[in-house]
């Protein structure tokens, strides 16, 4: 009987501690709606007690979920507790996830407590949740570089207060995968009463090894495994479930074990999130690269076309790779392209829906056919919508190899939500009397370069640009393009995004993205 291993989802916790990721609560819902789909045992929504914003999305979550565990993060403090069980307690499954650090070094330094403080933290504070809740995680931060003989004392507490769940972190990505699947065997050798608990493992990735480690660990006993979709997390990221799922299901031999994933649905998890948290995946990562199963010389692709196992292990099928499948065009109406959604598993708000569609029937006026991937770009992009105090209205851009760019721009802007800063260009106004139509050009480095410099101007706004980057969602000149942006704002970074057949139209539509961020967030 293969051994059940459970999968703990922190991509909207550890995850979005990626420096420059910030998601909205309607991006958060939609993410773990998939998680949920995905079939992820455990979803950590987030740290309710670090911010009003955190704690919104962690209740949000939690009531929306219907199958998954969901998790809350939460210190070794009462107030923490209370917030974080407050967050989380309407969860079908609710789990507390208490951590504290446990090596000298964080003990010191960071917590500036003694070991026995530390141990009576963990006693006192797991007995404390369990008021509240039966199902209770410990992780004992910086594991890795925790004396064993504190590790065994520390975990033993927390199980004797009834943790379900304990957790082993790699937090700075230090160990070795021998070194850290002794570890785990260790645990279960010294800590009394373990086999009443899941072992659980949480690797990060700072020397490339945050996978290898989990299997490590699962190989020696770990029941429970933490990761993130395509490896999001802070600094170097987290463990990549993605990797670690399919591992797990291709070499049955070696780990005699199963999850609860349904691997399939990895494709859509890993662009849906890419697209909202505004990281775009290296096109040879492993499993969910554009490359992952493109054969590119002649010997491989012979192969392959005689037999697809002599360089496939895994199958595109197996991670929901189909062939992109042509699915709406432009005299299908609402009924049907709601229809579609709910078979592609999207549950939108009547809001949402109404401008996904708009969306769907400007871009299938355009294209000749509108495939699967296209539907999930038009999606995805109405999923991040934020308040609109700018929307661009029309604009016009002249560029060539000898000129310099010129770019004219009309925006509508809402006059309330200015806050004290100018609406400049040329101003008519609406119909609508808090907004105006304002006009305004400049010249640039190149087209997109001046489309920015005019909607800063209309904007009366100064930011950094500090990513840019394009892609075309499926093959053909009349491909939808989509632009990803990141600005900076006073230290802080705001993502955003666009799509259009017209690249400089998603530009323009993306750059207006983060400035509606910065205004309304
Ligand atoms: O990396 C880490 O140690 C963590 C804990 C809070 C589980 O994220
Ligand atoms: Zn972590």
């Amino acid at each position: 009987m293969p051994k059940a291993i459970k999968i703990f989802d922190t991509t909207l916790r550890d995850g979005e501690q990626t420096p420059g990721v910030n998601l909205n609560i309607s991006e958060k819902l939609e993410i773990a709606r998939q998680l949920d789909r995905l079939g992820v045992d455990i979803i950590e929504a987030g740290f309710a007690a670090s911010s009003p914003g955190d704690f919104q999305a962690v209740g949000a979550v939690a009531s929306a979920i219907k199958n998954s565990t969901v998790a809350c993060l939460c210190r070794t403090v009462q107030d923490d507790i209370d917030i974080a069980w407050e967050a989380v307690k309407h969860a079908v499954d609710p789990r507390l996830h208490i951590f504290i650090a446990t090596s000298d070094i964080h003990m010191k330094y960071k917590l500036k407590m003694t070991p026995d403080d530390v141990l009576q933290l963990t006693q006192s504070m797991v007995r404390y949740a369990k008021k509240y809740c039966s199902n209770i995680e410990f992780s004992a931060e910086d594991a890795t570089r925790t004396r064993p003989e504190f590790l065994y004392k520390v975990v033993q507490s927390a199980i004797n207060e009834g943790a379900t769940c304990v957790n082993i972190p790699d937090t700075v990505g230090y160990t070795l995968p021998s070194e850290y699947g002794k570890l785990i065997k260790s645990i279960q050798q010294n800590v009394t009463g373990i086999e009443k608990a899941d072992i659980s493992v949480h690797c990060h990735d700072d020397l490339g090894l945050a996978v290898s480690n989990s299997l490590a660990a699962v190989m020696n006993g770990a029941t429970q495994v933490e990761c993130t979709i395509n490896g999001l997390g802070e600094r170097a990221g987290n463990a990549a479930m993605e990797e670690i799922v399919m591992t797990i299901k291709t070499r049955p031999d070696i780990f005699n074990a199963s999850t609860n994933i349904d691997t399939t649905q990895f494709t859509r998890t890993s662009r849906l999130v890419s697209g909202l948290a505004g990281i775009s995946v290296p096109p040879n990562k492993a499993i969910v690269g554009a490359n992952a199963f493109t054969h590119e010389s002649g010997i491989h692709q012979h192969g392959v076309l005689s037999e697809k196992s002599t360089y496939e292990i895994i199958t595109p099928e197996s991670i929901g790779l189909t062939a992109n499948k042509i699915s709406l065009g432009k005299l299908s109406g609402r009924a049907a392209f709601e229809h579609h959604l709910v078979e592609m598993g999207y549950t939108l708000d009547k809001p949402a829906l109404d401008r996904a569609f708009d969306k769907f029937k400007q871009i299938a006026d355009k294209k000749k056919t509108v495939t699967d991937e296209d539907i999930e770009a038009i999606v995805n992009d109405k999923i991040s919508d934020v308040p609109k105090t700018f929307i661009l209205d029309s604009f016009q851009v002249n560029s060539g190899n000898n000129m310099i760019s010129t770019a004219t721009v009309s925006m509508k802007i809402n006059r309330k939500d200015m806050k004290g800063t100018h609406v400049r260009g040329n101003v008519m106004e609406t119909e609508n009397s808090d907004e105006v139509l304002v006009t305004e050009a400049a010249t640039g480095d190149g087209p997109v370069d001046a489309l920015f410099n005019a909607i800063d101007r209309l904007c009366d706004m100064k930011t950094n640009l500090s990513q840019y980057s394009l892609k075309a969602i499926t093959g053909g000149t009349d491909a939808l393009g989509e632009v990803s942006v990141k600005v900076e704002k006073d230290g802080k970074f705001y993502f955003g995004r666009g799509i259009s057949t017209d690249i400089l139209e998603s530009s323009a539509r993306a750059y207006i993205n983060a400035l509606n961020k910065i205004v309304n967030i």
